[in-house]
């Protein structure tokens, strides 16, 4: 039986920094080395305070802290760690392609490519190669054609073994989930065994129940279907929203009512002002060019209908501070709460908050924002990204303050776009004080649910209602 003693995982970002730190904590006897190009965020990995590590998760820094230089290792020297391990995780970003064929849809796997290429090239002993990043289904076999014909004649094994952790509660998730999912060459001996070893690794915390066992391109598509899922409940109870406002039914009670069903269950029916992360909009879309490149264009179109939605409910609650505001917002201070695009992440990557902040600026609003864990900067990079306007432009018109009370100083509007605990327990009465009258709000969280107007001291509306 093949018994793991070293790990590489080439990518220290969301996925694998706390993958690792969780598998290093559990398995103290299999050195993990974590391995990134970025120098910087290798740094912060190791940084003594372990509070300034370049990921913010709740829970993460006690866990790094048990394992880091016990045996768990930040390093740029990929070429070492590839070497040294007998298993590889390649956990590096899949963004969708900005260029080319497919560009806008198909996920990018030149960053995958460069992996492979590297790991044919350094390796000198078999190697079980798994891939972590979230990928098109058939990947794996781009991978083994790349690392059998490149490579120096070593053995591979390719596993697919995507995460299904989400930002915010990655600890938890990492150690209780709900399954961990292995795909791999079932059919031939070597391939179980690659599978068994990765078994036994996750056994060490995992009951084995919930370990799954499939074929490497059932698991690389369960992938994908289950985040479609998953961002198919969001937009369908987004659409109910709007019909909710339209009829005076209020959506959380539609979605309680509906979720109660236990063939529907509760989870994912919370409406909000748009999803967002780096995930969802990626692979639904690489689901949608993958769909059309099998000519299955309904396949396509049902799924595309997902995205759509979410993009209107962003430009339709933006729409709404505009149309309140008496059908201008031109030179108006409108406060933002929160950036990253959920509570308990500094991740912003395709945040609601990013194309609010852009649709009201198109409007001539000033913005200013809060967030509790985003720093400046991203905030900044984020619209610099879009492409609207100039970066110049963009600093003189958003500013970026360090509580909600300064935000709302002499805005016009306050709008909720993270649901962040801290903003449940805002002083509302002392924010209405500071606004410019008439003052609005705009709940895009239904964060304020069991608030009324007497509590906060003014009218407010709340998305779904
Ligand atoms: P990330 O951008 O935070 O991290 C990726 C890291 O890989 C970066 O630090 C980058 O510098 C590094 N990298 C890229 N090419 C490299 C190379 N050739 N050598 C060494 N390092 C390299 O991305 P992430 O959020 O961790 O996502 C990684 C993958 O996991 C994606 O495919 C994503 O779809 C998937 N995923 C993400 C989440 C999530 O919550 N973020 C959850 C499940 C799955
Ligand atoms: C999501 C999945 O939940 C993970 O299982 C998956 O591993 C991950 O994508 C990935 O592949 O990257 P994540 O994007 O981190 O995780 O966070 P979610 O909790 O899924 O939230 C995504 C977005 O949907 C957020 O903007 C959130 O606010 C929004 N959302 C979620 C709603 O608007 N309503 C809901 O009811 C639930």
């Amino acid at each position: 039986m093949t018994r793991i003693k070293n790990i590489c995982c080439i990518g220290a970002g969301y996925v694998g920094g706390p993958t690792m730190a969780v598998i290093a904590q559990k398995c103290p006897e299999i050195n993990v080395t974590v391995v990134d190009i970025n120098e910087e965020r290798i740094a912060a990995w190791n940084d003594e305070d372990v509070e300034n590590i370049p990921i913010y998760e709740p829970g993460l820094s006690a866990v790094v802290k048990e394992a880091r230089d016990r045996n768990l290792f930040f390093s740029t020297d990929v070429d070492a760690a590839i070497d040294k391990a007998d298993m590889i995780f390649i956990s590096v970003n899949t963004p969708t392609k900005t260029y080319g064929i497919g560009k806008g849809m198909a996920a990018d796997l030149k960053y995958i490519e460069l992996c492979a290429r590297q790991i044919a090239r350094v390796s000198k002993t078999d190697k079980i190669v798994v891939e972590k990043s979230t990928l098109p289904v058939r990947t794996a076999e781009a991978l083994k054609n790349i690392l059998d014909n490149t490579g120096n004649g070593v053995n591979y094994q390719i596993l697919s073994n995507p995460e299904f952790l989400a930002e915010g509660t990655a600890v938890g998730d990492l150690m209780e989930p709900d399954r961990v999912l292995i795909g791999g060459d079932l059919d031939t001996e070597e391939g179980q065994e690659a599978v068994n070893a990765l078994v036994d690794i996750y056994a060490h915390w995992i009951p084995r129940e919930r370990l799954l066992t499939t074929n490497v391109w059932s698991s690389e598509l369960s992938k994908l279907t289950a985040n479609a899922f998953l961002a198919q409940r969001v937009s369908s109870i987004n659409a109910m929203s709007e019909l909710c406002e339209k009829t005076g039914a209020d959506v959380n009670e539609v979605s309680k009512a509906v979720g109660m069903d236990s063939r529907i269950g509760p989870k994912f029916l919370k409406s909000s002002v748009g999803f967002g992360g780096s995930c969802f909009q990626k692979d639904i879309l690489n689901l949608v060019y993958i769909s059309k490149s099998f000519g299955l264009n309904d396949v396509a179109d049902y799924w595309e209908q997902v995205i759509l939605m979410n993009d209107h409910q962003k430009r339709r609650f933006a729409a709404k501070i505009v149309q309140t505001l008496f059908n201008t917002v031109s030179g108006k201070k409108i406060a933002l709460l929160g950036w990253a695009f959920k509570k308990d992440t500094n991740d912003t990557r395709e945040s609601a908050a990013i194309y609010v902040a852009d649709y009201l600026l198109n409007e001539q609003a000033e913005i200013v924002v809060y967030d509790p864990k985003v720093k400046t900067e991203q905030i900044y990079a984020d619209l610099d990204y879009l492409n609207t306007r100039s970066s110049e432009e963009n600093r003189s018109r958003v500013k970026v303050v360090n509580t909600s009370y300064e935000a709302a100083k002499d805005a016009h509007a306050v709008a909720i776009l993270t649901e962040w605990d801290e903003f449940k327990e805002l002083d509302w009465k002392k924010i209405y004080d500071e606004m410019l009258k008439p003052a609005f709000l705009f709940d895009g969280r239904r964060l304020l649910e069991r608030k009324t107007k007497e509590d906060i001291g003014f009218e407010f509306y709340a998305i779904g209602s």
